[in-house]
């Protein structure tokens, strides 16, 4: 018997990807990922809710899909190295994918904003990482500069073949429910995501895999949501780091995504964020970063003000794996019940409250 071995999002779907005719796929298996029904958000909606587990990618998260493309694309074009600005997921992803390609990256990430484990990341891979006194926009402001003015290859999403490789996902969801969902919620920080999908979803209508494409609803933290506010934010704070973006790079290209759709973007607090990554993790089992449950949160917060999906088919995509950001976890569940106990069995037993 043979098993069938994914080959990455570029050979499994190398006819759909606008890239260069003969670019070798550098690849880490990435994509193929779960979609993962929700019988719990099915039953509090009314309708059918899966979860796109995109922590599943090889490095924790859904940026190895355009870092694939983007990484392939590169080489395929001769660089010898490669830069981005990242709030900790894209140079994780860039980095591994750099280190697989034998070329050097180079990562500019906001000092003492992101999370330790996407730091270890970019470092274990060998990443010259460049810690910069500003937030994210200011590093993609130097990652444009260092990319026009040096021989190394700009792999932030404003590079188009990020988002060719980021599409994927929603061919991925259609090909798995056998059509478009009816609403497709997700988080939306540098906007690459969101654009990348409806990019997908738009193409795979157009060639008839699809009957329908799906009303896009992203959300943002209310300390970093410019795209909610409709002018960039100066400061932008929010403990979902990942998306800690005040000046988002496809601005465009979402609002397009957002209006073509029917959708919206709306903005969430920090505590109801954190409340979703907790009950994600409680009810289904899926532990995902906070940026990543804000799609969960979001789906929350529709219904409280009076929203129905009751009778739709839902996707939430869910962004980065929870061991991305342990800290921020740990931190707000101050009052983890942690016992320390002699190694006893009945000190244990009345620990774990069964005496
Ligand atoms: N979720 C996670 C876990 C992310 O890391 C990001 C973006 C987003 C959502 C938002 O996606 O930018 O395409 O709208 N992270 C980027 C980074 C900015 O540098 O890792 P987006």
């Amino acid at each position: 018997m043979s098993t069938h071995q994914w080959r990455g999002v570029i050979e499994e779907y190398r006819d759909l990807l606008d890239i260069p005719a003969g670019t070798p796929a550098i690849t880490l298996g990435e994509g193929g990922t779960p979609l993962v029904h929700s019988g719990w958000l099915s039953d509090l909606t009314g309708g059918e809710v899966w979860l796109k587990v995109e922590g599943q990618n090889p490095t924790g998260s859904f940026k190895d899909r355009g870092m694939t493309a983007a990484v392939s694309v590169a080489v395929h074009e001769g660089a010898m190295a490669c830069v981005c600005a990242s709030t900790g997921n894209t140079s994780a992803a860039m980095a591994a994918y750099a280190a697989k390609a034998g070329i050097t990256p180079i990562v500019l990430v906001p000092d003492g904003k992101i999370s330790a484990s996407k730091m270890a990341q970019a470092l274990v891979h060998g990443a010259q990482v460049i810690r910069v006194r500003g937030n994210f926009d200011d590093c993609l402001k130097l990652s444009r500069g260092l990319a026009e003015a040096y021989p190394v290859a700009l792999v932030n999403s404003v590079n188009p073949v990020r988002l060719e490789g980021q599409k994927t996902a929603a061919f991925e969801v259609v090909d798995r429910l056998g059509d478009a969902p009816d609403f497709h919620l997700m988080p939306i920080g540098n906007a690459g995501n969101m654009s990348a999908y409806w990019l997908g979803y738009k193409q795979y209508a157009a060639a008839g895999n699809a009957t329908k494409r799906p009303v896009m609803r992203a959300f943002q933290a209310e300390g970093a949501a410019p795209l909610v506010l409709g002018h960039p934010v100066e400061e932008p704070e929010t403990r979902a780091t990942a998306i800690r973006i005040g000046n988002p790079a496809s601005w465009a290209l979402a609002e397009a995504a957002r209006d073509e759709s029917g959708g919206r973007f709306k903005a969430l607090s920090d505590q109801k964020i954190l409340e979703a990554q907790a009950a994600l993790a409680r009810n289904e089992g899926v532990f995902v970063e906070p940026a990543s449950a804000i799609g969960v949160a979001g789906l929350f917060d529709d219904l409280a003000s009076g929203d129905s999906y009751s009778g739709a088919t839902v996707v939430i995509t869910v962004t980065g794996h929870g061991l991305k950001d342990p800290a921020t976890a740990l931190e707000f569940f101050g009052e983890v019940r942690e016992i320390v106990v002699d190694a006893d069995i009945d000190a244990a037993a009345a620990a774990a409250g069964l005496v």
